[in-house]
């Protein structure tokens, strides 16, 4: 693949991009499915946008699922084969460029958004200093993660069996860069304020095996060995019929002065 932004991690960064090559579109074909007091996850993610001007630059956008719930979409990923998905589904326009180096200019845009991202991008200190340098002073930006929490406690121990299966606890590699505390140092240097910061917890329905299967393949897990694949698929088809729950976080972020 051509480097679009030399990463740290360059295992990290080639894991992402097989894993997105081989299953474009698997984030959204999961949290399309995922409700909570009558919304989805991108819905959810576009709320505190619903009166902003366009255009409005989705980071790390995959497939293209904010497209349907925002006005003036500009979605950028590092993943071909994703942005292949969006235009497959008449979205756009796209480009493909690296949230750590934006070809943007300073202070361009109103407005951005981020679905799932922050949680994988490498590294993300410098996604966030672009976010903050191609928003405009009084610019707003959305980002929502996976959370620990809230989990009803029989779900949380569907998790934890899971954990056990595979042998390994589901994490990120920002997880700790975006723990409040962390997280709200990490943006005040670059001049964003975390103006709200809240969790929800979206109902996934298992319907059948291939429901089962899909959420399990979301999960990052490189190099994981293929019989705890399988741990982890038994642990799952004692919810198929059921439902999971899929705890989300959302954060909201103002761009403030300009960055140095
Ligand atoms: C979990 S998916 C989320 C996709 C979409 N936003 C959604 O919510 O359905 C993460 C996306 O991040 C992209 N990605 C990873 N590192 C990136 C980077 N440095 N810059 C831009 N996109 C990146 C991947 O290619 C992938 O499409």
């Amino acid at each position: 693949m051509r480097a679009l932004h030399p990463s740290p991690n360059p295992p990290w960064a080639a894991y992402l991009q097989r894993f997105h090559a081989d299953r474009p579109g698997i984030t959204e074909r999961i949290l399309n499915r995922c409700h909570a007091d009558g919304i989805d996850p991108y819905q959810w993610c576009a709320q505190p946008l619903a009166d902003r001007p366009g255009p409005i630059l989705d980071l790390a956008c995959g497939s293209g699922p904010m497209a349907d719930r925002l006005h003036g979409w500009i979605g950028t990923d590092t993943s071909a084969a994703e942005l292949g998905a969006a235009r497959d589904r008449q979205r756009g326009p796209v480009m493909r460029a690296s949230a750590t180096r934006l070809p943007i200019r300073t202070g361009a845009l109103d407005t951005a958004t981020c679905s799932m991202g922050m949680q994988i991008i490498d590294p993300v200190a410098e996604a966030l200093s672009e976010l903050a340098r191609v928003l405009r002073p009084g610019g707003r930006a959305t980002l929502v993660l996976p959370a620990g929490g809230p989990t009803p406690w029989r779900h949380a121990v569907t998790y934890g069996r899971l954990q056990v299966a595979l042998r390994q606890r589901i994490r990120y590699p920002n997880d700790n860069r975006l723990r409040p505390a962390a997280l709200r140092q990490a943006t005040t240097a670059v001049g964003l304020q975390v103006s709200d910061d809240e969790r929800l917890a979206f109902t996934l329905p298992l319907d059948t095996a291939a429901h089962a299967d899909e959420l399990l393949t979301s999960i990052y897990l490189p190099g994981i060995d293929p019989a705890r694949l399988d741990a982890g698929r038994r642990v799952l088809a004692g919810r198929i019929g059921s439902t999971l729950t899929v705890p989300l976080r959302r954060i909201v972020l103002e761009r403030t002065e300009a960055s140095g």
